[in-house]
């Protein structure tokens, strides 16, 4: 089966990380978020994937090139301006056959069994159906109606409020029949969850609604985006990243013997650890990083070759790649610093700040 994976939004919610990275870039414990999605695909025997692309497009074939290095094989189709959701599936038609393909939101780190959901939609002769997740706050997400069969028979983007009869909501990922591709013409924009899945109702398509109950994270903000992070430390999420004892140390790394390390932790390639720094997980120094004598991190995220000072207190924050920071920087929980940025000596960034 093919997958089309939709990444053309610009991650406005995430800035100013993602003036340096599309989000589907943005590192999870040093590895694109992006390439766990492939893995788990890979995983469940996905080996063609169609990139529908937009904003910094190029970020993706300089990472993932033709996929062969990743056992995939890789297209790129770059919208000239947003399609929307379902125009960007319309415009990716070319690429697909006569058979049942998979959409994925390109922002949603999860462990879906995919082979599972595949059957589920073959058993039900669906036309559509969608992966359903239950959240205490439905209002930001489409939310799903089901009747005892499974069969979805309501479908509303962000209802308000008093408008919520359900706490289960589009997760993001859906199987797909291509007569979908007929409601479209080329080149318009349209959006599958405020028009395309309303009409297929409205026709009285089979519509399924799988539900899902494992991990899931929409990546979106600096808070889920740190979380996401720690919970791939901690194991919330399910991966294996090969640990000693909570800590996973990259090649080559100088850490000081005096230093003190607080397990879960994840350190890259290259990293130099000072003499007295003290790092609490958990939490991310990305390759190439060095922190500075008596710096103490806690629940922080470091992108690659960023530099502390001395005496620094960084808590719960996201730091982007190539910072420089000076001596006896403070910086508070969930600010986030874009990447390429110098912070002179003695600064305090309050929490939630941008920079
Ligand atoms: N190619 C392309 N073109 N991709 C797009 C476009 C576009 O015009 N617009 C959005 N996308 C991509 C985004 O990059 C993202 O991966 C995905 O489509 C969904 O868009 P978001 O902007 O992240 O939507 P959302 O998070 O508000 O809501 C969506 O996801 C929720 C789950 O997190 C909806 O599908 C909701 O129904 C769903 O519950
Ligand atoms: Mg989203």
């Amino acid at each position: 089966m093919k997958a089309v994976v939709l990444v053309g939004g610009e991650g406005t919610r995430l800035r100013p990380l993602t003036y340096d990275l599309p989000k589907p870039m943005v590192p999870i414990c040093g590895k694109p978020f992006m390439q766990y999605q492939l893995e788990l695909m890979k995983d469940h025997g996905i080996d063609e994937v169609i990139f529908s692309l937009g904003y910094k497009s190029s970020a993706f074939e300089e990472y993932f090139g033709d996929g062969a290095g990743f056992g995939m094989k890789i297209h790129y189709i770059v919208e000239d301006s947003p399609l929307g959701t379902a125009g960007a599936i319309k415009n990716v038609e070319h690429l697909l056959d006569d058979s049942s393909f998979l959409v994925f939101n390109g922002d949603i780190l999860s462990r879906m069994n995919l082979t599972e959901i595949m059957n589920f939609h073959k058993e039900k002769k669906s036309a559509c159906t969608i992966v359903l997740t239950p959240v205490d706050d439905p209002t930001m997400y489409g939310v799903v109606e089901l009747d005892s069969n499974s069969g979805i028979v309501n479908f509303t983007e962000k209802p308000k409020k008093e408008e919520v009869r359900s706490n289960l909501i589009n997760a993001g990922l859906y199987i797909l029949e291509p007569g979908i591709l007929k409601r479209m013409e080329p080149a318009r924009k349209y959006s599958i969850e405020r028009e395309i899945f309303p009409a297929m109702l409205a026709d009285k398509e089979p519509m399924f609604g799988y539900s899902y109950s494992g991990y899931w994270m929409d990546i979106g903000t600096p808070f889920k985006y740190l979380s996401s992070n720690h919970d791939t430390l901690t194991g919330k999420m399910p991966v294996d990243l090969n640990h000693r004892e909570g800590i996973v140390y990259g090649k080559n790394t100088d850490i000081s013997t005096n230093a003190v390390l607080t397990a879960p932790l994840w350190i890259g390639d290259n990293v130099i650890i000072k003499s007295g720094a003290k790092i609490e997980g958990p939490a991310v120094i990305d390759r190439g990083c060095i922190i500075g004598e008596k710096t103490k991190i806690s629940g922080a995220l470091l992108w690659e070759k960023t530099k502390t000072g001395n005496g620094c207190i960084l808590d719960s924050c996201l730091i982007g790649r190539d910072c420089n920071l000076g001596d006896n920087v403070k910086i508070g929980k969930l600010a986030v610093i874009g990447s390429c940025n110098i912070i002179e000596k003695d600064r305090i960034i309050e929490a939630e700040t941008c920079i």
